[in-house]
Formats: C-alpha cells, sequence, structure tokens
C-alpha cells in the first residue's frame, strides 16, 4: 500500500526515528487523496445549501455527491438517507433520540462501545423520569436515577465462553422482551471480533426490531453492504477511515426518517414558517441537515471512500489481515506477552499485556524510546476489559474506592496495536523487537 499518504505524513519522525503508527483504531491520518480533494474543495468554497452564486453551487453539488458516494461504499438501500453527524457519538445520539419516542426495549450488546451504550440509557433513562427532572438540585442524584431508569430499559446479551455471540441466546432475548431496536458493532473496537453481522440481523428482523450496526471499526477494513447484511440503520466516523475532518454519518431508511421531526432543527432544514408560526419541513434528507453544515467533514468523507473503494475493500482486508496475522505470531512468540484475542477473532487490532509491567508504562515507553504509538487503558469498553483481565470483584471495589478519591492508577488497561494500510512489514518488525525488548527486562 505505497504512496496513499503524502510524505510528511508517511515519514513523520521523533527523535530520528520514523513513527511508527499502531494507533489507527483510535483514528486516522489523512490519504493523500483526500488532502488534495479537501484543498481542491476549500478554492471553491460556499455556503452549502443557501446560495445562488457559483460557489454555493459547486460547493452544495460536491457535499450532496458525498452522500451518494457513502450510500454507494455501504451498498445502502435505494431509499436511504445520509444524516451527517460529527461521529459515530453523535449518530447514535441521533438515533437514540428518535427511537425514544418508540415504544419497547433496548437491546445493547456487551462489547459495545460506550458511544453505542449510553446515548440509549440517557434518552430513556430521561424519557422515563420526564418532567420529575426539575425535582433534583443534585446532578448527582439526577444521573443516578437517569442511570437506573435507562438501565430498566436497555438490555444487554453478552458473549459465550468462546468469546462469540449465541444465537441462541439474542433469539430468546428478543422472544421474551419487546425489543425495539438491536444495536452491535460490525468489530469490537479493542478485539477486533467481527460478529456474524447478517445471521444475527435475521433474527432481530424476525422478531420485528430495528438493527442498528456500529461500523465505525469495519467499514474501513472489510468490505459492507447494507442490504446483504440487512442492517437498517449503519453508523460510522470520518476520522477513522482516512478523513479527520470531523464528519460522520448515520445511513438510514427514509420511509423510518421521515417520520420524525429533527433531531437538531433552527436554520436551514425547513423550507418555510408560515406567519402563523407553522413551520414546513422537507420529505427528504434536508430535513436532517441543521445549521450550515461541516462541509469540509461530509466531502472528506466522501473523498476517502471513493479512494478506498478504487483500492479495493477485498485488497485492503487481505493486506491488513496479513500483517496483523504476521505482528500476532511474532508477539506470540515473547515470553511474559498476553496476547488477549484468539487467532480465530483476529481482524487489524491486537490487544495484549506484558505480565508484570503497566500497559500505560509500556505504551510510553513503546512511545518514548521506540516511536511507536500505541494506546493503552480501558477502550471506552470497561466490561471487556474487565472480563479479559479477569477483574474480581474485589479488585473493582478498589479500582472504585481509588477512583472515587481521584485516583486512577489501579485502573486496569490492556495495550492496543491497531494495524491500518498506513501499515507495513517493517513497522510491526520494529512492534515485535519493541515488545521483545520491554518484556525481557
Ligand atoms: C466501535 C466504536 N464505536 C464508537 C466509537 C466512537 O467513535 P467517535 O469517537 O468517532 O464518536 C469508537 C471510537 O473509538 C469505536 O471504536
Amino acid at each position: 500500500m505505497n504512496n496513499l499518504f503524502n510524505n510528511r505524513i508517511a515519514d513523520f519522525a521523533v527523535k530520528g526515528k520514523r513513527y511508527v503508527n499502531l494507533d489507527n483504531a483510535a483514528t486516522t491520518s489523512p490519504l493523500k487523496a483526500v488532502e488534495k480533494g479537501v484543498e481542491d474543495y476549500l478554492t471553491t468554497y460556499g455556503s452549502v445549501h443557501r446560495g445562488s452564486g457559483e460557489k454555493s453551487k459547486i460547493s452544495t453539488n460536491i457535499y450532496e455527491e458525498s452522500r451518494e458516494i457513502i450510500k454507494d461504499f455501504v451498498g445502502a438501500p435505494k431509499d436511504s438517507y445520509v444524516i451527517f453527524s460529527g461521529n459515530t457519538t453523535g449518530g447514535m445520539n441521533i438515533l437514540a433520540h428518535f427511537f425514544s419516542f418508540l415504544k419497547g426495549k433496548v437491546a445493547v450488546s456487551s462489547i459495545e462501545h460506550s458511544s453505542s451504550w449510553l446515548p440509549w440509557i440517557k434518552t430513556e433513562g430521561e424519557k422515563a423520569l420526564g418532567a420529575e427532572q426539575v425535582n433534583y438540585t443534585n446532578v448527582g442524584d439526577l444521573a443516578d436515577e437517569v442511570q437506573k431508569l435507562g438501565g430498566e430499559q436497555v438490555l444487554t446479551y453478552g458473549l459465550d465462553k468462546n468469546g462469540e455471540f449465541d444465537l441462541a441466546k439474542i433469539e430468546q432475548l428478543l422472544k421474551t422482551e419487546d425489543i425495539k431496536v438491536f444495536i452491535l458493532t460490525a468489530s469490537s473496537n479493542l478485539t477486533g471480533y467481527c460478529p456474524d453481522i447478517k445471521k444475527v440481523g435475521e433474527l432481530v428482523h424476525k422478531y420485528g426490531a430495528f438493527y442498528i450496526v456500529d461500523g465505525c471499526q469495519f467499514i474501513q477494513h472489510h468490505p459492507i453492504n447494507m442490504v446483504e447484511m440487512g442492517i437498517d440503520f449503519l453508523v460510522a466516523s470520518g476520522h477513522k477511515f482516512y478523513a479527520p475532518y470531523g464528519g460522520g454519518f448515520v445511513v438510514g431508511p427514509k420511509e423510518f426518517l421521515d417520520k420524525f421531526l429533527p433531531y437538531q432543527i433552527g436554520g436551514g432544514n425547513l423550507p418555510y414558517i408560515t406567519s402563523g408560526g407553522r413551520f414546513l419541513r422537507y420529505k427528504n434528507q434536508l430535513a436532517h441537515d441543521p445549521g450550515t453544515p461541516n462541509a469540509v467533514g461530509a466531502v472528506s468523507m466522501g473523498l476517502a471512500l471513493k479512494e478506498l473503494k478504487k483500492i479495493g475493500l477485498e485488497k485492503v482486508e487481505k493486506y491488513e489481515t496479513e500483517l496483523t496475522k504476521f505482528a500476532y505470531q511474532g508477539l506470540k512468540e515473547i515470553k511474559g506477552v498476553k496476547l488477549l484475542v484468539p487467532e480465530k477473532h483476529l481482524s487489524t487490532v491486537i490487544p495484549f499485556v506484558i505480565e508484570g509491567k503497566s500497559a500505560t508504562a509500556v505504551a510510553d515507553e513503546l512511545n518514548n524510546k521506540y516511536a511507536i504509538g500505541v494506546r493503552a487503558g480501558n477502550f471506552c469498553v470497561y466490561h471487556v476489559v474487565r472480563d479479559l483481565l479477569k477483574i474480581t470483584p474485589e479488585q473493582e471495589k478498589q479500582i472504585i474506592a481509588d477512583v472515587e478519591k481521584g485516583d486512577v492508577s489501579s485502573m486496569p488497561g490492556v495495550i492496543r496495536a491497531s494495524f491500518s494500510i498506513c501499515n507495513n512489514r517493517e513497522d510491526a518488525e520494529r512492534l515485535i523487537d519493541a515488545v521483545q525488548q520491554i518484556a525481557s527486562k
């Protein structure tokens, strides 16, 4: 995967050493094609959906084209809307808002990122509490009550002993509870495990629920097709697929989205307000485009997905999984290294710890001494980390006590090395060598 990034990005060095970025699951650098496309876009940048001038027309057309590129890339049904959000967190909050108007419960997997879980707790909890909220003078008490009430509406389904979803258990949940919406990540941000999205979707639809998939760790690494996989709503973040300009998206059915007032309303997303104060609404995706949009964010996503399509997702998938496998095999040989994902679930991320060493200290050393960027911590999936590290209830009690005192030093943590098309064999070798040296001390 040569030459996809500008040299100043690919050759970035720390203290004379070429920097190896193995934190791609957190965020990614822009592709060369994205940087160039954004620069061109800015040349003719003008008001989107607002003006009659040439720049406004050009800007609006390119902005709208981005929606089509996204729809095409994710294999969306013809009648889909693309709603721009700041990121996946923003997208999930938009969906949680809409679904809070429907009756029924929410099902969220135990491996979801907090951004696919907490928006549901908050919206469902706030809805249940309603006007009672004003009776709370203490913000902490209100938060506790919202969490309690939200938790009653948001059910969790977990993994079996093999670390996979049990379809029979999922079916049981759907059969016995009135589930309105079912949420699942297409790839775990910590282990890379990719559940069978299609099979789960068949069950979700059999019981009449809507199916939301968090695609933000998936669409840049593996081919996706919403129609074939039976996905109703797909959410992703541009910064994770080489378009770090503040864009994210939700793709979902027009029929559903036309039923709701937009998540945000004000300027731009309604065609007319009558003298009587009645506002008329667009029956298209513009209704969900409040204010002057982050056009560069939207356009950059179109540029990135166009480039990824040109490379070919099958080719990307093969390249990245082979590279990750190579690193995995190398790390596996090192005494003291504990890999926290079984090989059969390996995608593009490797979670690991070095026995007897703090995860954050190892990550710091990898950066400071070896110019290798990884991440260490809980990755917004506390439940997954607790399971992987087999944290006991006693240990958790101590962690809670420490954190409440403001001391986070006893927090458990995992190191994550995450690969992308920006990496090569030399990067993997540098990681293996550095971990070998750290582990041997
Ligand atoms: C699986 C998953 N979902 C959601 C998010 C949240 O994404 P963002 O920070 O772009 O909102 C992340 C970010 O790491 C993630 O890995």
